[in-house]
């Protein structure tokens, strides 16, 4: 069993009579990559700055890496690092000077910085561009510095705040690579926070959903594409050559069969207790080729709009 590395417990911040995080209630393990989502003003930033100690909770608790993100903060700070929305660096200052000026800020020696420099670049890919002033640099470059600012500490977790915002196809699978790296070959935890939902699902082990300051969900994406099927309910997903509405009324009026939906060429068919023999019985009769059938999953997107569905 893998130790929790963050725990918060009744975790609420408050600002004046507004509740910003209600009562959270949070368990990682070390050497997770957690995706973080919520829409805008849900909480997430407030969060990650608790946890960082940089914002003292209104009540309850948390700890990172065993440390108390109040009572021990500068330990939390020693072990924790975080890449906050829009990155912290310094225009006219290079790549480098960026890294050193980082490491004094967090007392770490200059030789050791000096030492890790070069490492770290290699990591986020910017060696080339060690000696560039960061105000040539683009948007996906600044990210990468922004990623290896937070490495410099060789922090045992790192919470990054839509680290992807921003940046174009390519640079945002670099970053995924990047961290996907760091945690399997230095097993960095990670708390990734972002709006975008298919970058979660290709990066993220579990999912945690907030919405308006409360945490809704936590698990696997597998577990919550599961649960947006009540109980005894299954459905199967089609894809067939053909779709019509007479063929989905054959189907609507199958033993079992709670509804249809169509979505281009795909079907997905509802069943309660249902069979599935005669569901694709009746497809073939129909003159449909049955191209492709499997149990339905749900994206992310699915499941988190599920979530915000009374919004
Ligand atoms: N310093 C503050 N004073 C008052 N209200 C605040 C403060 N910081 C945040 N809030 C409020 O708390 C709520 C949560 O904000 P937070 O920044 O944590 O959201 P978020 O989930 O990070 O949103 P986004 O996706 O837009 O970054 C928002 O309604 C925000 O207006
Ligand atoms: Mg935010």
């Amino acid at each position: 069993m893998s130790k929790p590395i963050i725990e918060t417990h009744q975790l609420t911040k408050q600002y004046g009579e507004f509740t910003a995080v209600n009562n959270l209630e949070l368990s990682i393990n070390e050497g997770e990559i957690v995706g973080f989502l919520g829409p805008n003003g849900a909480g997430k930033t407030t969060t990650l700055l608790m946890l960082m100690g940089l914002s003292v909770p209104t009540s309850g608790t948390a700890t990172v890496g065993g440390y108390d993100v109040v009572e021990e903060s500068k330990q939390v700070r020693q072990i924790a690092g975080m890449m906050p929305e829009g990155s912290g660096y310094y225009e006219d200052l290079t790549a480098r000077q960026n890294l050193q000026y980082i490491g004094q800020l967090n007392d770490i020696p200059k030789d050791e910085v000096d030492n890790r420099i070069d490492e770290l670049l290699e990591a986020v890919d910017l060696v080339k561009w060690a000696d560039t002033k960061v105000e040539k640099f683009s948007r996906g470059m600044k990210q990468r510095l922004g990623i290896s600012e937070v490495l410099i500490k060789q922090p045992k977790i790192a919470f990054f705040d839509e680290p992807t915002l921003g940046l174009d196809p390519k640079s945002t699978k670099e970053l995924r690579d990047i961290l996907l790296k760091l945690n399997k070959e230095q097993g960095l935890t990670i708390f990734l926070s972002s709006h975008l939902l298919h970058e979660v699902q290709q990066t993220c082990q579990r999912v945690l959903i907030i919405r308006r300051g409360k945490l809704v969900a936590a698990d696997t994406i597998a577990n919550l594409s599961n649960n947006l099927l009540s109980k005894d309910m299954s459905s199967i997903e089609f894809e067939l050559t053909e779709i019509d509405s007479d063929l989905i009324q054959k189907l609507n009026d199958v033993s079992g069969v709670k509804s249809v939906e169509q979505q281009n060429h795909k079907l997905f068919v509802n069943l309660e207790n249902g069979n599935v023999r005669e569901v694709s019985e009746t497809i073939t009769k129909h003159g449909s080729i049955i191209l492709l059938m499997k149990p339905r999953t749900f994206s992310l997107e699915e499941i988190f709009l599920d979530y915000y569905k009374e919004d």
